[in-house]
């Protein structure tokens, strides 16, 4: 069976295809993002107007890198949410004619969910491309960490999950980038903090880890730390703007800042993680979301447990093998298809 995916949450327009859920054959991403840095930050109409003017000759040339015509592809999936309404509108739409044009069925795809499906990918001819051995055992515990989402989900089976818990407040990778702002560092700012905490001391501060129950995360009390800690090092109170900080502060001062705050981010994450493991003893640990990109995490979470491999980097931030490889695992569990006629987005769709 060879899948489709076509993926438009946000602001990068790709298409993947797959075969068997485990095979990448493509995997082509056309990003905005040049357009939104300017800006600071996705500008929504922008992403749009990106998709539409990219989503077709994406899929045509997909499907010629590919070498497999129409006829060789079972189905077509889309996410339809969580993201953004404009965004996620083109390749819904664009996934609805071609289901019905060419008689296919068709499936939506939760975001944040088939995140975590790339975790299935284990092999590839495409080059540059590192695959874990084996696809994840079941129950396995997920980490999802994006720019929009962060949370721990146990899956028991392909379409058998519990979210064990959630942030309460930001995302880890929305605080990456809020901190890359007071540091004066380009969008998108998580990969910038990363490469800057390579320079700096991890120890420089020592930021909190907020108390929350349960599973649950806060990352915006952090976020305000790192905002005052920078703030006293130039020797000025709460009311100095953060977009100011970043003229002030020496490259050793924002380094160690990025550094400490790294660190104490994935502190966050990770004495969630060491409690799920002992309650649930998972077979597996997977990481899914952009921030899984991320070098400190892989490292802490490889010393923490052995039974955990990583996707390849360009298969954590969005991309459109992730929604064709959860396609194959919908149809090949029965779950229905969705009808082309009626479909919908649904921007805040939640796992
Ligand atoms: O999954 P994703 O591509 O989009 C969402 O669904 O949100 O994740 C994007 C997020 C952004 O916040 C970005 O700054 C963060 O992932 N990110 C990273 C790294 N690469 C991407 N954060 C920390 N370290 C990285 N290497
Ligand atoms: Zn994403």
């Amino acid at each position: 069976m060879i899948t489709l995916g076509i993926e438009s949450s946000c602001d990068e327009t790709a298409i993947g295809i797959v075969s068997e859920g485990k095979h990448l054959i493509v995997n082509n991403i056309l990003s905005s993002m040049n357009l939104h840095a300017l800006y600071g930050g996705v500008v929504p109409e922008i992403a749009a107007r990106s998709h539409i003017e990219a989503i077709i000759l994406l899929i045509e040339s997909s499907l010629s890198d590919a070498k497999l015509t129409w006829n060789e592809i079972d189905s077509i999936n889309v996410t339809n949410g969580a993201g953004l309404s404009g965004s996620l509108l083109i390749g819904v739409m664009t996934a609805k004619t071609l289901a019905l044009t060419l008689q296919k069925p068709l499936y939506s795809i939760n975001h944040v969910m088939s995140h975590v499906f790339a975790n299935f990918l284990t092999s590839t001819s495409l080059s540059g491309y590192k695959m874990p051995s084996k696809p994840p055992r079941f129950p396995f515990l997920a980490i999802i960490v994006s720019g929009g989402h962060s949370q721990l989900v146990i899956f028991r089976d392909y379409l058998d999950y519990e979210v064990l818990g959630k942030t309460l407040d930001d995302a880890i990778g929305e605080a990456f980038d809020k901190v890359a702002k007071m540091l004066g560092l380009k969008y998108p700012g998580g990969v910038e903090v990363s490469k800057l905490a390579l320079k700096g001391n991890k120890n420089a501060f020592s930021f909190p880890v907020a108390k929350v129950n349960g599973y649950d995360f806060s990352f915006s009390g952090l976020k305000t730390a790192v905002l005052r800690q920078a703030q006293k090092i130039i020797g000025e109170d709460y009311q100095f703007p953060s977009i100011k900080l970043s003229e002030r502060l020496s490259e050793s001062q924002k380094a160690d800042l990025a550094a400490s705050f790294e660190y104490w981010a994935i502190e966050t994450i990770i004495r969630k993680v060491k409690l799920a493991i002992l309650e649930y003893n998972p077979k597996n640990i997977v990481v899914a979301g952009g921030v899984a990109a991320n070098f400190e995490l892989r490292s802490r979470l490889s010393s923490l447990a052995s039974n955990i491999e990583f996707p390849d980097p360009k298969l954590c931030t969005d991309n459109g093998a992730m929604v064709a490889t959860l396609g194959y695992y919908l149809a090949s569990n029965s779950a229905p298809s969705a009808n082309p006629l009626t479909l919908n987005i649904n921007p805040n769709l939640k796992m």
